[in-house]
């Protein structure tokens, strides 16, 4: 089976076609938690979209939204405003659209390591005996050979995140949202699955949403990247990555690729510049809560 599903060989388009609505698009998405005073405004008004098998990176400060975002798409939380669609459709809360992995692995304890990776396809009903064949020929591709009848306490923080990529890859729907897929891994092993993934996504291309604090990893991975500002949270700047496919193994010694970086990086620092600068000015004055003796 294609974990990075084809897309249907139809034929030639007939010529006046209106074009493909985006796999997926959030139209000014707003989002606040708690109320009163407490209130926090986290996302403001957030658009973007994923192109059908396209690859797109988010990049913002942490505590931005990134994984809100994320919980919105897959209908976990309701948007105070805005819309979600997927190929035109309004599918604003609903839930079971998109392959999932959340920040945290968030394995279930009591299912062996196997039986989490076929979670997804379990809830779709699709047979047990070809699930579990398939989670095995991806776990030993992720080295998690051995573990397959181990219960998640068992493995490492880094191993608990490769099998919760394995069971994201393995959800049948099409468009995938990774949340810092590679957080929990070693720099070596990081840039082996960084390697697997686009070799894995360049042989049969899938929608993917992608989070990471990478700069680099985003630039390697990725078609488009979207950088996002500090609470509460907009676009700042939508980048093209201008790589080819298949993207040389090399693409991160190319001049271009460290001016982007560079670029990134600076926007990034404006960024947590002016953040800073709006929590000072937000401060009360010194002083004022000061105690007196
Ligand atoms: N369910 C919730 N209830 C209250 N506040 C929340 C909830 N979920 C997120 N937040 C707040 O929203 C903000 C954004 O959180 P989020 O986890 O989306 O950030 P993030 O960009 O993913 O950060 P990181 O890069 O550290 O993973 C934070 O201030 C967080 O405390
Ligand atoms: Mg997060």
């Amino acid at each position: 089976m294609a974990l990075m599903q084809e897309r249907p060989q139809d034929g030639t388009p007939p010529a006046q076609t209106a074009p493909a609505a985006p796999c997926l698009e959030l139209d000014g998405l707003a989002k606040s938690f708690g109320r009163g005073r407490r209130q926090v405004r986290v996302l403001e008004n957030v658009s973007l979209t994923v192109g059908q098998g396209e690859f797109v990176s988010l990049i913002g400060p942490s505590g931005s939204g990134k994984s809100t975002i994320l919980h919105l798409i897959g209908g976990l939380l309701p948007p105070d405003a805005g819309a979600i669609r997927m190929e035109g459709r309004e599918v604003t809360g609903r839930k079971g659209l998109i392959s999932y992995m959340p920040q945290s692995a968030a394995l279930f304890p009591w299912r062996t390591i196997e039986d989490n990776a076929v979670l997804a396809r379990e809830v779709a009903g699709l047979p047990r005996a070809e699930s579990l064949a398939l989670a095995r020929e991806w776990l030993a591709k992720v080295g998690l050979a051995g573990y397959e009848r181990a219960y998640p306490h068992m493995l490492s923080g880094g191993m608990q995140q490769r099998a919760a990529f394995v069971r994201a890859l393995l959800s049948p729907q099409e468009f995938l949202c990774l949340d810092e897929p590679f957080g929990a891994l070693d720099a070596l092993t990081r840039q082996d699955m960084q390697q697997w993934l686009l070799a894995l996504w360049e042989a049969n291309r899938r929608s993917v949403l992608f989070i990471t604090h990478s700069i680099e990893e985003a630039l390697l991975l990725s078609d488009r990247v979207y950088l996002l500002s500090g609470k509460p949270t907009r676009v700042l700047r939508e980048l093209r990555v201008p790589f080819g496919r298949p993207r040389a193994e090399d693409v991160a010694d190319d001049p271009r690729f460290l001016e982007l970086k560079r670029e990134i990086y600076e926007e990034m620092k404006r960024e947590q510049a002016r953040q800073e600068t709006a929590a000072r000015e937000a401060a009360p004055p010194a002083g004022r809560f000061g105690f007196r003796r």
